[in-house]
């Protein structure tokens, strides 16, 4: 993935910076290195909220997660079997249903990934014991036993209360093959299709929320160029159907998502322009509701740097390559502006999170890495910036949930862990669904080597009960931040929340010690509706304000 060498993004610079730049409300602002001006680590930060200037609803999808056929990411994570000794419910684990509950998550994409263009759903339904095993030829060669199937997955969603992301199979697939799944899993009526879903144990029709038209199809997904994906787009489009006519238009609607760019070089802007050219001159027997983004944090291929045992360097190079995201969907935004003034598309970025070296052992297939503070952080500071995106970007999905890269919960066997990237998706629940609120602020900077990053962050929502919310990350790690923050349009009496960090940077739950980056309670002193806030170093904080 390219980067950029020469510019630095950072947010509000200081008042008291050179005064180069224009403060924007709405985000990012470009700044050459050489014009930043450090603040003192001890400044105060001064923030003003304003909530008479409601934005965007940050749509609670952008909390979403991806689950492939991918190392321990289903098997072991989530399915262990009807006849395990792990507490189960119909073979999925209960312990990471709890933990995945609890977080609201609001879509699962699945089964893929590289693995959902190799993927035959036929062969992932019917008799457990007469399923044929396959093999997973993207990651690691191992047997596939297809005991996680449609029937499964969908058990899955039911019991963690959440929705299905297919990814339909365009690269070795057929579109029959495709629409042939939709309509087993979504007809009402008695086709063939139907009764045998039935005959497997479901005689009610499968919600199918969104529709994955193939993944990543210009790399593992078929090696396509715009053009052959564009015809593909509109091929599976307009056959691989929502069976059900009441998942067909309202709230119920099933969405249908492109495969889009994969990073910010003119071989990405051109797959946007033709895929949102396509669109525009689309006719009405073909549809695209949504275009993919994939966009890691990571800083070259393969993955080199470690996930834990790493200091200050590390940290710093991790969280400014994260900040790409920003530019990233910046310049598909663009794009997509031009042929959608309205906004009808989405950008969804179902692919994000940081990708590390493997952990010394691993299989290096099955893409498992540790999870630190550092990764509270980068949730948080993505979060972030798809808030301030909520007007295109309306859906994402963490890669992935669970055992696989930047993960919410970890497993052994029995045992499981919630990760600080868990607890940093927790602590944003109340901004599902909530209002953006315009947020201006001094970031100042924190510098380290030839790495300069902004020295906080923030973001404000009014949530769905009209109560206001505030995060503040600060990615100092080594100076705390003291926030001053006003706010209009809010009366302010008292403000507390919870905070997160660690002892150190690189601080990890583990099973032995899995309290070693949890949630703290935090309160503010408020006084004249002035919010004052104590925020520790390399930490993500988020209260609400009392009126
Ligand atoms: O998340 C791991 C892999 O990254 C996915 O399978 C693929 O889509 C992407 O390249």
């Amino acid at each position: 993935m390219p980067r950029r060498t020469v510019l630095v993004r950072i947010p509000l610079l200081s008042r008291r910076a050179a005064g180069a730049l224009v403060a924007c409300a709405a985000g990012f602002v470009l700044v050459s290195a050489t014009h930043l001006a450090t603040l003192a680590a001890a400044d105060t930060v001064s923030v003003s909220v304003d909530a008479t200037k409601p934005g965007a609803k940050i749509d609670r999808n952008l909390f979403g997660q991806f689950a492939e056929h991918l190392g321990h990411g289903i098997y072991e994570g989530i399915w262990v079997g009807p006849d395990s000794s792990i507490p189960n419910t119909r073979g999925i684990r209960n312990d990471v249903v709890a933990a995945l509950k609890a977080l609201k998550v609001p879509n699962v994409r699945w089964p893929g990934g590289c693995f959902a263009d190799d993927y035959h759903w036929r062969k992932g339904i019917g008799p457990a014991d007469k399923r044929a095993a396959t093999v997973n030829p993207d990651w690691g060669g191992v047997v596939e036993p297809n005991t996680f199937g449609t029937h499964e997955y969908m058990d899955f969603l039911d019991q963690i209360g959440s929705r299905a992301y297919v990814s339909v199979n365009v690269g070795s697939g057929t579109p029959q093959e495709g629409a042939e799944w939709l309509e087993y899993m979504t007809a009402a009526q008695p086709t063939a299709l139907a009764k045998e879903r039935a005959a497997n144990g479901h005689p009610e029709p499968y919600p199918v929320a969104y529709l994955g038209i193939g993944n990543e199809s210009w790399d593992c997904g078929g090696n396509m160029s715009p053009d052959y994906y564009v015809q593909q787009m509109k091929t599976y489009s307009r056959f691989v159907r929502n069976f059900n006519p009441a998942q067909r238009e309202g709230s119920q609607r099933m969405l249908k998502i492109a495969v889009g760019p994969g990073g910010d070089g003119p071989r990405w802007t051109e797959w946007t322009e033709a895929v949102m050219k396509a669109w525009k001159g689309h006719q009405w027997s073909w549809d695209i509701d949504g275009l993919s983004l994939h966009s890691y944090t990571v800083i070259k291929f393969p993955p080199a740097f470690p996930s834990v045992g790493f200091g200050a360097d590390d940290y710093s190079k991790i969280l400014k390559a994260t900040l790409d995201m920003d530019a990233i969907i910046n310049t598909h935004a663009a794009i997509m502006d031009k042929y959608d003034p309205d906004k009808k598309i989405t950008l969804v970025v179902d692919e994000w999170g940081s990708w590390y070296a493997p952990l010394p052992g691993s299989n290096p297939g099955f893409l498992v890495q540790q999870n630190s503070v550092r990764d509270a952080l980068i949730a948080a500071l993505n979060l972030n910036i798809f808030a301030r995106h909520a007007d295109r970007v309306r859906m994402a999905n963490i890669a992935q949930m669970i055992n696989v890269l930047q993960a919410m919960i970890i497993t052994d066997k029995d045992k499981m862990v919630l990760t600080p990237t868990y607890h940093a998706f927790k602590m944003y629940l109340p901004f599902q669904d909530a209002t953006f609120v315009p947020v201006t602020f001094n970031a100042g900077s924190y510098a380290h080597g030839s790495i300069t990053l902004p020295r906080v962050d923030a973001i404000a929502a009014k949530d769905t009960a009209g109560r206001l919310w505030l995060a503040v990350t600060n990615l100092d790690p080594n100076q705390p931040a003291d926030i001053d923050a006003t706010i209009a349009g809010v009366t302010a009496t008292s403000a507390s929340g919870q905070t997160l960090t660690g002892p150190k940077v690189d601080s990890v739950n583990s099973f032995d010690a899995p309290n070693t980056v949890v949630p703290k309670p935090i309160t503010a002193s408020v006084q004249n509706s002035r919010i004052s806030l104590h925020v520790e170093p390399k930490s993500v904080t988020v209260i609400s304000v009392q009126p």
